[in-house]
């Protein structure tokens, strides 16, 4: 029969449609999160899975999966997923770099007005009736202009995030670990600096690097005593980047201004201290959320999966693996 394709959430049915001629595809109607064991048991007889980023796949999962041939991950971040496990189960995996780039940068800038500006504060005190209530209320903000705007990560999303800030006037700073090329710091304007230096000069920090050992809790206690206490955080990025209870402290103590975050540790739990404070904006993961773009995303997630079986556009090169060693070691079918 023909292989078999499975979506761990309900998606685009337009888009699924085109694995239909080479696959069986099953969809999950409703998004949940899949336990280790009933993952581990819907990977047994898979040939292809196109998942969500909170299903969390490694060794275990894959033990019982001979046929498995690629995970595509709807995300461009992929800490959900044990590459080094997946690759030595001969088994590719994919993300969704680009496609996303431009829709995350417009939800950043969109996150570092609201916080500037009190968005979310002032809207919970309308609503509660306290302007009828009260009456005139100065809810006074920050501007952009002239400040800096750091950004922690300048890949694809943080060059995006850049690229804006000239609309507003702001100088912009960054680090990474290895610094751009020249080229590529004058096409967004962005000065290089070391951690030390960003922590100190930014009045809007953004993060935007992917969650891995290192970047763990890269914004701790000691980060955020080195920001401003003008300062604003902003992290569109990955929970575990930032020291959720460190943040709530700091937020709550007047060390830091305010922050927006999309992501959380422990998503979709939120550190309770954080839902107790009036200078915090926060989303549930949103960032990358337009019609646009998660049918981009989710149309490379199929593209990956279709080429890995020779269809499609990419036929025999899929077009964003994440481990495209793997594919020499385990010839696609
Ligand atoms: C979303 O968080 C993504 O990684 O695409
Ligand atoms: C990393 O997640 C990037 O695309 O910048």
């Amino acid at each position: 029969g023909k292989p078999r394709v499975w979506i761990s959430r309900p998606t685009f049915p337009d888009i699924v449609a085109r694995l239909e001629p080479y696959f069986e595809v099953t969809a999950e109607a409703v998004e949940r999160v899949f336990a280790p064991a009933e993952l581990a048991s819907r990977l047994a007889s898979l040939d292809a899975a196109i998942v969500g980023l909170n299903q969390r796949i490694g060794a275990a999962e894959v033990a019982n999966a001979p046929r498995l041939r690629i995970v595509a991950n709807l995300a461009v971040g992929y800490d959900n997923l044990d590459v080094p496990a997946l690759t030595a189960a001969g088994i590719a995996a994919s993300n969704t770099p680009d496609v996303l780039s431009e829709s995350v940068a417009d939800y950043t800038w969109a996150l570092m007005l609201a916080t500037a500006r009190h968005m979310g504060a002032a809207e919970r005190w309308l609503r509660a009736g306290q302007w009828r209530a009260n009456g005139f209320k100065d809810w006074l903000g920050l501007d952009t202009r002239g400040r800096t705007l750091g950004i922690l990560g300048l890949g694809r999303i943080g060059q995006a995030i850049a690229h804006r800030a000239a609309g507003f006037g702001m100088p912009v700073i960054y680090h990474n670990r290895s610094r751009l090329p020249a080229a590529v710091e004058a096409g967004c304007a962005a000065r290089y600096v070391d951690k030390p230096t960003l922590l100190a000069e930014s009045d809007f920090l953004v993060l935007a690097v992917p969650l891995t050992g290192e970047s763990h809790h890269a914004i701790g206690a000691a980060e955020l005593a080195a920001m401003k206490p003008t300062a604003v955080l902003v992290n569109i990025a990955r929970g575990g980047i930032v020291d959720d209870a460190a943040l709530a402290a700091a937020l709550a103590d007047g060390r830091l201004a305010a922050a927006a975050l999309d992501v959380f540790e422990g998503e979709p739990a939120v550190h309770p201290a954080l839902l107790a404070l009036d200078n915090v904006i926060l989303s549930p993961h949103i960032a990358s959320a337009t019609w646009d773009t998660r049918r981009a995303m989710t149309a490379l997630a199929v593209d990956n999966v279709l080429a890995l079986f020779g269809h499609g556009p990419h036929a025999g090169h899929p077009p964003s693996l994440v481990n495209p060693g793997v594919l020499a070691a385990r010839p696609a079918p």
